[in-house]
């Protein structure tokens, strides 16, 4: 696997030698053109863009998919400019290319790094056919607001469990060698924050005190930078006073001189410029002169750097050793992708797109995405021997489209598998499959067609009804403030409810819906996210119980908006909220309105829970955990501890179940959350099978930033759960000692 980053991935080939020698023939425009990303022109490419390359002024240019324009590009770089460096070519390439996985909040909720890793291989294999070489992900923004449409393309609200699907990814895009044919370059975006944008609102401000964003939001980009990620992408935001592709302090002190990281950062699409909308810089050339300062190495789409960085060399306010810098990051890239070795694609050298290999694997990844969060009176698995017809009703049944999700630039509709194709064709002659979509689309305000759906839903043995969002309603830019299920999609529910058949609920949605309207309507509900182009498979296989649903909640679903942010790894506070002393709005005692409140942290409507904690999920089966044990009450701070416990497949069902280890430091130099994730894997057990699970923990996963922001592990108590959710109850402790 990658293991090291880019000048240490050259180390050792030359290539340091190689690329320094090529900058010391570079003039000032040339090393500023390698700083320069531009986009591509449709379906040819421009005399402007062909004029640049010529020139030597462009670096990397994106979107760009059409191979022999690639290769057109790459050949007037190398063969028409005075020195021939070879071009970046970037792209989203977020979760697969014309193979559509799961949106990446879907993939968390595999909890499976291996399977997430092989995806990422899928996607920069088909990309690279292409002649891309580098993507955009992956994504790893902490995200604990599901209003935020980029929810979608996140890896959850956990840091832990972001972190190794953030490594998985990387190391799946990037294979065992840049250079290796199908290994593109991958960029851990948007350093640093986004995901705390105020009230959900994409672009939106952040606030993030430095002792939050070192033990939350940066730990999955130290990660991905350990992991040998080649690139990092600054955020939109404004982080903390000083936008993040201005700041500084993230992109030098923490990620140059705390962890050594030695690929380039690029910064997001016009994010430059916009320094001066933000109100941080007067015009274009001071945006330059405060990105190139902070650490930004590359600009992506506008062209301050391009307009303003020789006159800034020329009046020394930025010395051209900075500028020599960033190039020698860049090429470093280039160079330890092979690009100067070989620049061209050859769409014939990698196996097909979309493979039955590729298909496998997103059907794999679809159905271990999705979660069963309610299955009452055993209404999944559907028994086909006592099903004579079945209603399959819902604006998302049958939509090839809107189920891959956002990001999907290349994915290939065609190759979807609906719901409702998969069913059908599951279902045979044997039993009657009758459609309806209800609504036009999720968002519908029209009712007309219930009555029909009544009468197809009385007609049929069950029901199931395919509900969500369509694509746009999350992904960049697309947030809500309310994140009920959109339109009349609630009220089709109770319609159908009244029919007295069993309903079967399946939303595909981009993020947490908050359900509490719906959940007792419906007998069984299975969240399946936007599960990408084998969905309708994988959903089908679930229903009919050929396999039990295994996904885990990566992120807490609310009951109510305004809960939000909740998230299962808060602080204790000083007045915890308990069960039993939470009042409700309808309960306060008229006579004692004071004291029969409780005085703790909870909503008077809406208590202090989640509808569905991180972590959840439900199986056909019934797993049950005991005998939590460490290996020692004490470990000393350099040496690990070992907890296990038994898990049990009780039930009557072959299943897999992530087991799941939690952690509390009860005393910290700065509050410790009440449960933090440290370990999980993936359990498969035959129907009274019984297993030992185990988890090694080394006092270094226990190390924390304190009140001086120095990284350290703290001699003291901890609490340990291992279960099945963040609500696990099975629990011991361990002493960490000097
Ligand atoms: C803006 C998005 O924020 C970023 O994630 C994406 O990679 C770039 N545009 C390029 O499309």
């Amino acid at each position: 696997m990658a293991s090291s980053n880019a000048f240490q991935l050259i180390e050792g080939t030359g290539g340091k030698e190689f690329i320094q020698t090529l900058l010391g023939k570079m003039t000032l425009a040339e090393k500023i053109g390698q700083l320069c990303q531009v986009n591509a022109g449709d379906n040819h490419i421009p005399d402007n863009l062909h004029n640049d390359l010529k020139e030597g002024l462009i670096g990397s240019v994106l979107n760009q998919v059409d191979v022999k324009l690639v290769n057109e590009l790459q050949r007037i770089a190398v063969e028409e400019s005075r020195l021939g460096i070879p071009l970046l070519i970037g792209r989203d390439v977020i979760h697969g290319f014309k193979t559509v996985l799961p949106i990446p909040v879907g993939q968390a909720a595999t909890w499976n790094p291996d399977l997430v890793r092989k995806g990422a291989e899928i996607a920069a294999k088909e990309a690279a056919s292409t002649g891309v070489n580098w993507t955009f992900a992956p994504m790893l923004d902490i995200s604990r607001d599901p209003r935020w449409g980029r929810v979608a393309e996140s890896l959850g609200e956990d840091p832990y469990l972001a972190s190794e699907l953030g490594e998985a990814m990387v190391n799946g895009f990037q294979g065992e060698n840049l250079s290796d044919i199908g290994s593109i370059a991958s960029c851990a975006k948007h350093f640093a924050g986004y995901g705390a944008a105020e009230s959900g609102r994409d672009y939106a401000t952040t606030n993030i005190p430095e002792n939050e964003l070192r033990n939350v939001y940066l730990k999955p980009f130290h990660s991905a930078v350990n992991a040998g990620v080649t690139a990092v992408m600054t955020s939109f935001s404004d982080v903390n006073g000083i936008p993040a592709t201005a700041n500084e302090f993230l992109l030098r002190q923490v990620l140059r001189d705390e962890w050594l990281f030695d690929g380039f950062v690029v910064s997001d699409w016009d994010s430059v410029k916009q320094l001066s909308t933000h109100g941080l810089t007067e015009n274009d050339k001071e945006s330059a002169f405060e990105a190139l300062s902070a650490g930004v190495d590359m600009e992506m789409a506008s062209y301050t750097f391009r307009h303003h960085l020789s006159s800034l060399v020329a009046e020394g306010r930025i010395s051209e050793e900075l500028i020599d810098q960033s190039v020698l990051n860049i090429l470093g890239v280039k160079y330890a992708l092979g690009l100067f070795e070989s620049p061209y694609t050859d769409p014939d050298s990698l196996s097909s797109i979309a493979n039955p290999y590729a298909l496998g694997i997103a059907r794999q990844s679809a159905r271990e995405s999705i979660v069963m969060l309610k299955n009452d009176n055993k209404a999944l698995p559907l028994i086909e021997s006592k099903l004579n017809s079945l209603a399959v009703i819902g604006p998302l049944a049958d939509s090839a489209y809107e189920q891959l999700g956002t990001w999907i630039f290349d994915g290939d509709p065609d190759l979807s598998i609906t719901a409702l194709e998969a069913i059908k064709n599951r279902a045979g002659d044997e039993i009657q499959v009758n459609f309806h979509s209800g609504l036009e689309t999720t968002r519908s305000r029209d009712t007309n067609s219930f009555d029909e759906v009544s009468r197809i839903a009385k007609d049929s043995d069950a029901v199931l009804l395919f509900l969500g969002e369509e694509s746009i309603l999350s992904g960049e830019a697309h947030c809500r403030a309310d994140i009920n299920l959109p339109g009349v999609q609630a009220q089709l529910v109770e319609n159908v409810r009244k029919c007295g058949k069993p309903v079967i609920a399946v939303i595909m949605a981009g993020r947490p819906i908050t359900l509490t309207n719906i959940i007792d309507q419906v007998d069984a509900l299975l969240f399946a996210w936007h599960p990408g182009t084998m969905g309708g498979a994988a959903i089908a296989e679930l229903l009919f119980g050929d396999e039990s649903p295994s996904g885990k909640l990566p992120i807490s679903f609310p009951r109510h908006v305004g809960q939000i942010p909740i998230y299962y790894n808060q602080k204790n506070t000083g007045k915890p909220p308990s069960d039993k002393a939470i009042v409700h709005i309808d309960d306060i005692d008229p006579l004692a309105p004071q004291t029969s409140l409780g005085m703790t942290a909870f909503h008077l409507d809406e208590g202090f829970k989640p509808l569905f904690p991180f972590g959840f999920g439900l199986s056909y089966t019934v797993f049950k955990y005991e005998n939590i044990q460490c290996d020692r009450y004490e470990m000393k701070i350099g040496e690990s501890i070992t907890v296990s416990a038994d898990l049990m497949n009780t039930g009557e069902f072959e299943a897999e179940e992530i087991a799941q280890l939690y952690v509390r430091d009860l005393v910290g130099n700065v509050t410790r959350p009440v449960r933090e994730l440290k370990g999980f894997r993936r359990v498969h057990l035959t129907p009274g099978q019984k297993k030992t699970v185990s988890f090694e923990i080394h006092s270094d996963d226990l190390a924390f930033y304190d009140r001086n922001q120095k990284l350290i592990v703290e001699p003291g108590e901890f609490r340990v759960w291992i279960g099945g959710s963040s609500y696990a109850e099975l629990e011991t402790g361990f002493r960490v000692i000097n």
